[in-house]
């Protein structure tokens, strides 16, 4: 199995709870990363046929795992994919912590896909696969630069708003991104207006106004996003989700990412042109407020969590 190189020197897979490769839960069962073999027939690989969701774990826990949940089953409904129950993905989720030596922070991957299947769109009869997986977090600067690429979400696409496991526009757009010494990409949707990143939801601050694109933009409802929502409402905030036209990123008093892995993130250029300030005032109140939200609930409600 391969880290990324950064990964691969915080945590590597012998330092990762003694094991020869990682430990990850493959269909019920803890095993290695050698022995949890993916079948080259398997839909997932074949044609993107899955979904899956990426939380963030703090002291051993994986967080907001009910919101990750709903919105799994919210992926998998769109897609026709049936998921295990809530608890048995949570003990999924532990048991690979565990099995690794993470006790405190880890990334923890959870991805489901239709399993066997023939050899083109059409999904088998088998069972789905489900694994588990956990590595280190990567680490996140304060502030990253991000640039905003030619090719648009589709707001109007049977994916939108799911979680699927077909993100090659993603690695396109994130290696772009890299390229040109950026952290990451931002797509418009068809309409032109702002959408999300390839990771990652936007808020930008226009007249002293937060504001974040909408969920009919087609971005992903993500659950930073609506951990955002909840910190803002604590600290008297308001939020306008509201669409905007693209070019409007540039023209941001300050603007942030939020993701479960990034959490929150100041943006200190857009396609190369530094913004006034980053981060920002507001940025810097909801980066901190954040932190303080994580430390006093470890899986906050799903109520109100919307997906459109
Ligand atoms: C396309 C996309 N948008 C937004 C996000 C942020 O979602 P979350 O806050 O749930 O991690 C992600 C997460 O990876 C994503 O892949």
């Amino acid at each position: 199995m391969q880290f990324t190189e950064k990964e691969s020197k915080t945590k590597s897979s012998s330092e990762a709870g003694g094991a020869d490769a990682p430990q990850v839960w493959r269909n019920g069962k803890l095993m290695s990363a050698d022995e949890a073999r993916v079948s080259p027939f398997d839909h997932g690989i074949l044609v993107g046929d899955g979904v899956f969701e990426t939380l963030n774990a703090y002291k051993g826990e994986p967080f907001a795992a009910a919101r990750h949940f709903v919105r799994m089953k919210h992926s998998a409904s769109k897609l026709g994919l049936h998921l295990p129950d809530e608890q048995e993905l949570l003990e999924a989720m532990r048991a690979v912590m565990k099995a690794n030596g993470f006790d405190d922070r880890a990334r923890i991957r959870v991805t489901i896909t239709g399993g066997l299947s023939p050899l083109g769109s059409d999904r088998g009869t088998a069972e789905h696969t489900m694994l588990v997986a956990a590595s280190a977090v990567p680490s996140y600067k304060e502030v990253g630069r991000v640039i905003t690429v030619p090719f648009t979400r589709n707001e109007n696409s049977a994916l939108a708003g799911v979680k699927s496991i077909s993100y090659g526009e993603n690695v396109i757009a994130l290696k772009m991104a890299k390229k040109q010494g950026a952290d990451e990409a931002i797509f418009a949707n068809n309409a032109g207006m702002l959408c999300e990143g390839t990771g990652s939801n936007i808020f930008v601050v226009i007249d002293g106004q937060l504001i974040t694109p909408t969920l009919a933009s087609g971005c992903l409802a993500g659950v930073t996003r609506s951990v955002v929502l909840d910190v803002c409402g604590e600290l008297g905030i308001e939020v306008l989700q509201k669409d905007l036209p693209l070019g409007d990123l540039g023209k941001a008093q300050e603007a942030f990412l939020s993701g479960s892995l990034r959490e929150v993130q100041g943006i200190a250029s857009v396609d190369g042109v530094d913004l006034p300030v980053a981060p920002g005032p507001i940025t810097s109140k909801i980066r901190q407020g954040f932190k303080g939200f994580v430390e006093r609930h470890d899986d906050p409600s799903v109520e109100g969590f919307r997906f459109d």
